[in-house]
């Protein structure tokens, strides 16, 4: 069993990356919530405990705490932040509103020594954001650091293995701030360093064996990552019991259907249904420009086709419904898929707040398949970030242009063609979508930039071209940054690249003769058209 580590979410922005860290740290972490129990935490057994930051003052009602039984389980804590200032309050120190906060980077003075803060100089950059302040240590605690407006930057109780700090070690601006991962997890936890992307694939393997047994699975390929690594993991743990269904909709990138070809059959060797069902989206399509419209069409459609193949090879409910005549549908008879692989990531686990999958965003690629396709979800990948994912990926050898892939939305270039989505259109949108990301990719910012893309707004305007009156497309170029794709900024391309981009789609892609930017971020616009 690997060592775990606990973050303890005080509702802070920073209980995600306090868990990233510790996993770069190569120790698994899992966020819980404050309100988790003495009971749940000993039956958890984790090596360590971490306390987050959080937005609220102690002294706020009400303001969130945790059980003080924590403090007599044995297990080590690090508090940060609010997690400190709850540690000294439950513990019989002083928090005391100083009226001096301090927000950014702070420089904090060495006191005495600390086991978290081994060999640091006498002064050093930390990040502090914090109003209340620590101004008396509890019984058993030493202070061994100090800053401007914390009387008490860093503390710990030797023999109890508790520790408080002011500052975010999380944040890369604190100087030295990952030393202090590495002290508490390895040398006061105890922890094995063991969480790596291969140990990840090994443990993955081995539930995703011990979950399916003998029976199939079912995986749906969107052509981008998460599908693309839980497909190549679960693979990897039942081989041939896997298929996988590759929906080709006309909406995809270009060269994204042979991409999938290429990999997972021929390079994996998986059993692949390759549904081509441009000329079923295309109809269904036809007229419609409301972008509700398409999108409820484009999902419906996939989930319709997906059906059909879970049908054609015997899977789940379909079939026994029909035949029962509407009767309660049981997974896993006659010898059709009875599991279906979804790529959910750790972050929708921890947003949706649950264990079920009945919470998984319908933002999901292959979200919203219906109830009544009886399957048992296989979540290979749940317990990973987005950056773990990556790594596992190409750990399994799956390509780069897959792992490194930008986001996509679920209905493709649907939402990307602004009006009717017809056939001509699609295909010129591919084609300047394809030169956008060839000069990006060439430019070295294809990972650097959240997304980058071309839209075609489906509108005509006058051009010349040689000696000739042109009526044709214009095409926008969108290139954001961002995080999280909660907020983004337009990319400030530069204008060489810029111009490159253009007169080569004018040049080269037929059917368009204007180019523009989009300069507008998120808020208020949203990162797609529609
Ligand atoms: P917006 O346009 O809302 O997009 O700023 C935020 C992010 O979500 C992606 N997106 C989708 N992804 N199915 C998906 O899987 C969808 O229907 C969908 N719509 C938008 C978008 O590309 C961006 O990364």
């Amino acid at each position: 069993m690997t060592d775990t580590v606990l973050v303890v979410d005080f509702g802070a922005q920073y209980a995600r990356l306090i868990a990233r860290r510790v996993r770069e740290a190569h120790v698994y972490s899992e966020i819980v919530p404050a309100s988790i129990s003495v009971e749940e935490i000993r039956a958890r057994a984790p090596k360590g405990i971490i306390f987050s930051g959080g937005p609220k003052s102690v002294y706020e009602t009400p303001a969130p705490s945790i059980d003080p039984g924590i403090y007599a389980l044995g297990i080590p804590i690090l508090g940060l932040c609010y997690g400190a200032q709850l540690m000294a309050l439950q513990l019989g120190g002083t928090v005391s509103r100083t009226g001096q906060g301090e927000y950014g980077r702070t420089e904090l003075s060495s006191t005495g020594p600390s086991p978290l803060c081994a060999d640091w100089p006498v002064t050093s950059s930390v990040w502090m954001s914090h109003g209340d302040a620590i101004t008396a240590v509890p019984e058993g605690f030493v202070a061994t650091a100090t800053s401007p407006g914390a009387p008490v930057a860093a503390m710990h109780d030797p023999d109890r293995r508790l520790f408080g700090l002011q500052f975010h070690p999380e944040v890369v601006h604190t100087d030295r701030g990952s030393e202090v991962f590495d002290h508490f997890l390895i040398d006061v936890c105890g922890c094995l360093p063991e969480w790596t992307h291969v140990s990840i694939i090994e443990q993955q393997v081995a539930a995703v064996r011990a979950q399916v047994g003998s029976d199939r699975v079912l995986c749906a390929l969107s052509g981008g990552v998460d599908s693309a690594v839980a497909a190549a993991l679960v693979h990897k743990a039942v081989g041939d019991q896997l298929t996988c269904v590759f929906v080709d909709t006309g909406l995809m990138r270009s060269g994204e259907a042979d991409q999938v070809e290429d990999t997972f059959r021929r390079q994996f060797k998986v059993d692949l249904v390759h549904v081509k069902a441009a000329d079923r989206y295309f109809a269904a399509l036809a007229g419609v420009t409301d972008p509700e419209r398409k999108r409820k069409i484009i999902g419906e459609l996939f989930i319709r086709i997906f059906e059909e193949v879970a049908r054609d090879l015997g899977a789940g409910a379909g079939t026994d419904a029909e035949a029962d005549a509407g009767g309660a549908a049981g997974a896993g008879t006659g010898a059709g898929p009875r599991f279906l692989v979804q790529g959910t990531l750790y972050p929708d686990v921890i947003e949706s707040g649950s264990d079920t999958a009945a919470n998984i965003k319908s933002h999901h690629n292959v979200g919203g398949l219906p109830d009544d396709l009886a399957f048992e979800l296989v979540e290979p990948l749940r317990l990973l970030f987005k950056d773990e994912v990556r790594a596992v990926g190409e750990e399994l050898g799956l390509p780069h242009e897959i792992v490194w892939r930008q986001p996509f939305p679920g209905p493709g270039l649907g939402v990307r063609i602004i009006g009717e989505v017809t056939p001509e259109r699609a295909e010129i949108l591919r084609n300047a979508d394809a030169v956008v990301v060839e000069e990006i990719r060439r430019a070295g910012l294809y990972r650097e930039l959240w997304q980058s893309f071309a839209v075609l707004p489906a509108v005509r305007t006058v051009g010349v071209m040689g000696d000739g009156r042109t009526y044709a497309y214009p095409v926008v170029i969108r290139a954001v940054t961002s995080d999280d794709a909660m907020t983004a900024d337009w990319a400030r391309l530069p204008y060489d690249l810029v111009e490159r981009i253009a007169s080569r789609i004018i040049n080269e892609v037929e059917g368009v003769n204007r180019v523009a930017l989009d300069v507008t971020s998120k808020p208020p616009g949203t990162i797609e058209w529609e």
